[in-house]
């Protein structure tokens, strides 16, 4: 039987930070606020000119040079992003070029703030079908672009980054198992109204900027996540005392918290990068990742529970055996 295993991570961060103090001078709110509702005291935002395929690219050098894999060995670029540089060619065909790949199967995955995890079920996939040895997985996303920065519900959130991981085939696992949900009959409550062939050259009633109800969302994403892990621990035929860590997105701290405690899993085994990140959608869980794992706590053999939730919805998991 043929596992993909995570042999390098990296992630990358843009170097302007946005306080929650700078917040307090754009719009009505403060950092009380911010940090008692959601654990965020400061995110990173993309310098002008500054993209989701340059973020892309710093986080998969970094993440193929843990691995010690040249560009050129890679069979497969997945890359979740809603932020895409153009709309076509895929950022995942320019970072393939930038990197040098060419020639390997290239492409994006939409599906908002899972773009990494769904990135990382399919590229699974393929290496466990046999199809492919040497997987790029990237999660990549410059929010800031569509953050509406006078809406106090919603811009407080959101931040860029970007992370990246190397699949490689193996005997040994390995990801253990993936489970990819959605349910487009929540569209309306986080979406962005601008697309191509909708809206793209209206002058709408919304601008194209993230609209989002984020207290029903909330609602849904708890109750989801907690059906989710208990879904993943069946799957991989294990008990949630087997999970040694949490890498959950980080949308808000008291989400994660309620995963935490749904999996009894103490808050020291929980990857928190909330209050420094904030929410940068597919960038989140591989950022979260790639810091837990240069911390050096993580050993071989332990289990990783990986999880996000996101505009769709989409909801989605892995188990992996680090
Ligand atoms: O990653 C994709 C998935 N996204 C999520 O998982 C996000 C899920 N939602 C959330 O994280 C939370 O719902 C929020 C952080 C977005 C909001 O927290 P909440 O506890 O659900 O607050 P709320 O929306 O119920 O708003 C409570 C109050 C409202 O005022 P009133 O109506 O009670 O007078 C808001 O107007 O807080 C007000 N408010 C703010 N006040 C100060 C909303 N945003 C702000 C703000 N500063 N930035």
């Amino acid at each position: 039987m043929t596992f993909a295993r995570i042999t390098g991570t990296g992630s990358y961060l843009p170097e302007r930070v946005l306080s929650n103090a700078d917040l307090e001078k754009m719009v009505d709110t403060s950092d009380e606020w911010i940090t008692t509702r959601t654990g965020i005291r400061e995110r990173r935002i993309a310098a002008n000119g500054e993209t989701t395929g340059d973020l892309a690219f710093h986080a998969a050098t970094r993440a193929l040079e843990a691995a010690g894999v040249k560009a050129s060995e890679l069979d497969a670029i997945v890359l979740g992003t809603t932020t895409p540089d153009l709309i076509f060619p895929s950022t995942a065909c320019l970072l393939q070029s930038r990197l040098g790949a060419n020639g390997c199967m290239a492409f994006d995955v939409n599906a908002a703030c899972c773009g990494f995890m769904y990135a990382l079920g399919i590229a699974d996939k393929f290496i466990r079908a046999g199809q492919t040895k040497k997987a790029l997985v990237v999660g990549s996303e410059t929010l800031s672009r569509m953050t509406d920065w006078t809406d106090r519900n919603t811009c407080v959130l959101f931040g860029d980054g970007a992370g990246a991981v190397v699949l490689e085939a193996d005997k040994e696992p390995g990801v253990l198992t993936t489970l990819l949900h959605a349910d487009g009959g929540y569209a309306d409550l986080l979406y962005n109204p601008v697309g191509v062939s909708k809206g793209f050259k209206e002058d709408g009633r919304h601008g194209n900027t993230i609209m989002m109800e984020g207290n029903k969302v909330f609602r849904v994403a708890v109750r989801a996540l907690e059906r989710l892990v208990d879904e993943t621990i069946a799957a991989a035929n294990m008990h949630a005392d087997n999970v040694d860590w949490l890498i959950p997105h980080q949308a808000n701290l008291r989400i994660i918290r309620a995963t935490a405690e749904r999996l009894q899993l103490p808050m020291d085994r929980v990857v928190i990068t909330v209050d420094k990140h904030g929410n940068t959608s597919s960038g989140s869980v591989p950022l979260a990742l790639d810091e837990l794992i240069r911390t050096g706590k993580v050993q071989r053999g332990q289990n990783l529970l990986l999880e996000a939730f996101g505009g769709g919805f989409t909801w989605s998991s892995a188990m992996i055996r680090y």
